[in-house]
């Protein structure tokens, strides 16, 4: 099976591929990323991590909390509830498009993995005030990390949310029809805080192994999520998880995946390890390029694809 030095050529074959992606611009403080960065950690159910490039580099989670905060909301609110709100179907469009909100009767985002949908998760976090509801998640996030140290980027995070037209106006338009009931601009500041969550590749590794042990965790021997909830996550990563690229990441890679703008993929290997990968050079769709090769190559060379 794979070893560092394996994973360290990968890391060399996979990163040329950079040259052809850029970093996400439209958020400004995204465009300090180096595009040339490549780092990946392997996260086995006995805990032995296998990584390789700088593993320390920490990046924003941008999309891929998308994914935790669905795990988050299923569990505190129940699926009834929360898919009233957000529908389970892919778009084929881009992640941030309004587009086919409007053709839909009742107006409800079509899945929780694109910013519409994902606002509208956001909005079913519980608490007092943005405070109080970002710690909830925080602490969820240390809970399947074991680390309590996460935090989230100041900078990234302000700078998202002084940026943010195209999603406060998906939030007007949610309010509109309903979907959301709060003011938009705490539901920005929420939404752009769990955004800017930061952590390396061993952090991210960590919690695709959670979603790949169906919402146990192995380290620390704790059942985080009902196995049910990890299952809607990962079918979520796999018809949606790479927005308007998953047919052909599923055709390609196929191991359940979820990327963010600030290059990250958390993949999950049903029952076998969690990958964590930070490769800031995204492709037109907004997806890491260096990334999605590197689990090409690893998903081709030791058959990983679930299907
Ligand atoms: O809402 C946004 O546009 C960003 N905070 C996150 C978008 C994102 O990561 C899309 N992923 N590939």
């Amino acid at each position: 099976m794979y070893n560092e030095t394996q994973l360290q050529q990968f890391v060399e074959q996979a990163k040329p591929y950079a040259k052809y992606g850029k970093v996400a611009d439209y958020i400004p403080a995204l465009r300090k990323a180096d595009p040339n960065d490549l780092s990946i950690a392997i996260y086995a159910p006995d805990g032995t991590v296998v990584c390789a490039g700088d593993t320390q580099e920490k990046a924003t989670l941008q999309s891929i909390s998308k994914i935790i905060a669905l795990a988050f909301v299923l569990m505190n609110r129940g699926e009834e509830e929360v898919f009233k709100k957000v529908g389970m179907e892919p778009t084929g469009d881009p992640f941030n498009s309004i587009a086919k909100l409007e053709e839909k009767q009742p107006p409800k985002p079509l899945n929780p993995m694109i910013n519409a949908g994902a606002l509208a998760v956001t909005h079913m976090i519980d608490g007092a005030d943005v405070d109080e509801r970002f710690h909830r998640l925080l602490t969820f996030v240390h809970r399947l990390t074991g680390d309590s140290a996460i935090t989230y980027s100041k900078e990234v995070a302000q700078s998202e949310f002084e940026t943010a037209f195209l999603n406060r106006s998906l939030c007007y338009f949610l309010k509109q029809h309903g979907i959301i009931d709060e003011d938009v601009e705490p539901l920005m500041d929420l939404y752009t805080k769990q955004c800017a969550i930061e952590m390396n590749c061993i952090d991210l590794a960590r919690i695709g192994l959670v979603f790949a042990m169906d919402g146990f965790d192995p380290i620390q021997n704790d059942p985080i999520m009902p196995p049910h909830i990890a299952r809607i996550c990962k079918t979520f990563m796999v018809t949606c998880g790479m927005y308007n690229a998953s047919g052909e990441f599923a055709i390609k890679i196929g191991i359940p995946a979820k990327s963010g703008v600030s290059g990250g993929i958390l993949a999950a290997v049903p029952g076998r390890f969690g990958i964590g990968i930070f490769g800031p050079s995204l492709d037109e769709k907004g997806n890491s390029i260096t990334g999605m090769k590197l689990l090409e190559l690893l998903s081709k060379t030791y058959s990983l694809s679930i299907f």
